[in-house]
């Protein structure tokens, strides 16, 4: 895939399905008792997974373009797969699942690709032998063989990691618990969540008891979550937001590039997803929330975008740590290219988690950045980017969706054309990613 420089991004449009929640959807539909509608689903490789392991548990699921239809099994009606369930590339789609899987009274098989396969599944493993199921893996990483149990054992685990695939996945083992199983989150200076919270949000729209409340530690908060076993899911239709992850490309870009007049509808703003805005606004982005409203429990708006040629930083400090980097971990690679176009650039501290993503984003990010000719330094949790003239090279993405995205933005602010490795990677998230770029570019 070859990228020219660009003057402008302008348009209105509507992007695929929020991939998190569409993943959620499809998997608590098909644990709820009636037949769910669901809206905007993902059209991204990741939640073809999810669809594509569900069936294999029982499940029936037509689709009518980014429409589906569920027929829900009730939380233990899922069969025994005759085969493997392969995940592809998608977390989501193996954390979430296993939680599922450790309360079925079956064994079964999560597997995944070569990059799924190298990822830390320890953290999910440890809670759900504690409740009861036996897993077998590879040196703590897939394929995972479940021994499901019912019931299983309610606990009480607090997080090691800011992970909400690792939040979700006890929570929905917690549905197969006898009474109520308690999830502690790593401490936060501010009483919000530390990761992304729609598992709670849906959860609670079908009708499940969620409790959530936070004590309060020497410096900061601890949030509690807790689910009753006891808990039913009641079929109800749903309907995905766009994805701000995937909005976030075409926001960052449109930000820095002048005249550019871009609005991008029915984005999903749920505030544990929008730190991205807000960084993006603290370095002198012009960004609007317009229209803003809820659906399913989730808030969505319209996000107007418009550009700048010079960006004037409100912050007096670059570096972004702490709490925050959970809220926007899958967006610092465009973040990352964003700073290339920022006064002081940008650092970005205590984000180890980014090397254990779909690639070592840390180590991806920071070698594409070198071969565009950017001033940058890595750090074993972080890197630091200057502001940089970006000159057109080629890109390796390492397999991985975001680095393919948001390199092909870096492209559109170099001299000369940028080639773009791998770029079909982008289909992991987002399938017509370079369709929508090239229609939105001036
Ligand atoms: C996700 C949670 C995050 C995120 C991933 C999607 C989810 O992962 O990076 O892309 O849908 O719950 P972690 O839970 O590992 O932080």
């Amino acid at each position: 895939m070859k990228i020219q420089p660009a003057n402008s991004l302008d348009g209105t449009i509507g992007l695929p399905g929020d991939k998190s929640i569409s993943h959620r959807a499809a998997i608590f539909a098909s644990m709820a008792t009636g037949k769910t509608r669901i809206e905007n689903y993902a059209t991204s490789a990741d939640c073809a997974s999810t669809l594509d392991c569900l069936r294999n548990l029982g499940v029936e699921i037509e689709q009518e373009n980014s429409t589906i239809f569920v027929s829900g099994v009730g939380k233990n009606g899922f069969i025994k797969p005759i085969k493997e369930l392969d995940c592809g590339n998608s977390g989501t789609t193996m954390r979430l699942l296993a939680g599922v899987l450790a309360g079925c009274n079956f064994d079964s098989v999560l597997t995944g690709d070569e990059s799924l396969s190298k990822r830390p599944m320890r953290r999910i493993i440890e809670p759900l032998t504690l409740m009861g199921a036996k897993i077998e893996s590879a040196n703590g990483c897939a394929p995972l063989k479940i021994h499901g149990a019912n019931p299983l054992r309610a606990i009480s685990y607090q997080l090691p990691v800011a992970s909400a695939q690792v939040k979700s996945c006890i929570l929905l083992a917690g549905l197969n618990a006898r009474n109520k199983s308690e999830v502690r989150s790593p401490k936060s200076k501010v009483r919000v969540p530390t990761s992304r919270n729609h598992t709670e949000l849906m959860l609670r729209y079908l009708g499940a008891e969620i409790e959530e409340n936070y004590i309060e530690v020497e410096n900061g908060f601890v949030q509690k979550i807790s689910v009753d076993g006891n808990s039913r899911l009641a079929a109800r239709d749903l309907n995905v937001p766009s994805d701000i992850s995937s909005a976030a490309f075409f926001i960052a870009a449109a930000s820095c590039l002048e005249n550019s007049e871009l609005v991008l509808e029915n984005v999903g703003l749920n505030p544990t997803r929008t730190a991205i805005l807000n960084a993006l606004q603290s370095f002198g982005a012009d960004i609007e929330v317009l229209n803003r409203k809820e659906i399913c429990n989730e808030i969505v708006g319209d996000v107007r975008v418009h550009g700048q040629k010079k960006l004037s930083s409100k912050v007096t400090s670059n570096i972004i740590s702490g709490d925050v980097i959970a809220n926007l971990i899958d967006e610092i690679p465009i973040l990352a290219v964003f700073a290339t176009q920022i006064e002081n650039g940008l650092e970005i501290r205590g984000a180890a988690e980014l090397r254990v993503k779909e690639s070592d984003r840390i180590k991806a990010i920071v070698e594409n950045l070198r071969r565009m000719n950017a001033a940058v330094e890595e750090f074993p949790d972080g890197f630091r980017v200057g502001k940089s003239a970006l000159q057109g090279a080629t890109i390796d993405s390492f397999g991985d969706h975001r680095i393919a995205m948001a390199f092909a933005i870096a492209g559109l602010f170099a001299t000369g054309e940028t080639e773009i490795g791998g770029a079909e990677s982008a289909g992991v998230s987002f399938p017509g990613f370079f369709q929508t770029l090239s229609g939105l570019c001036r």
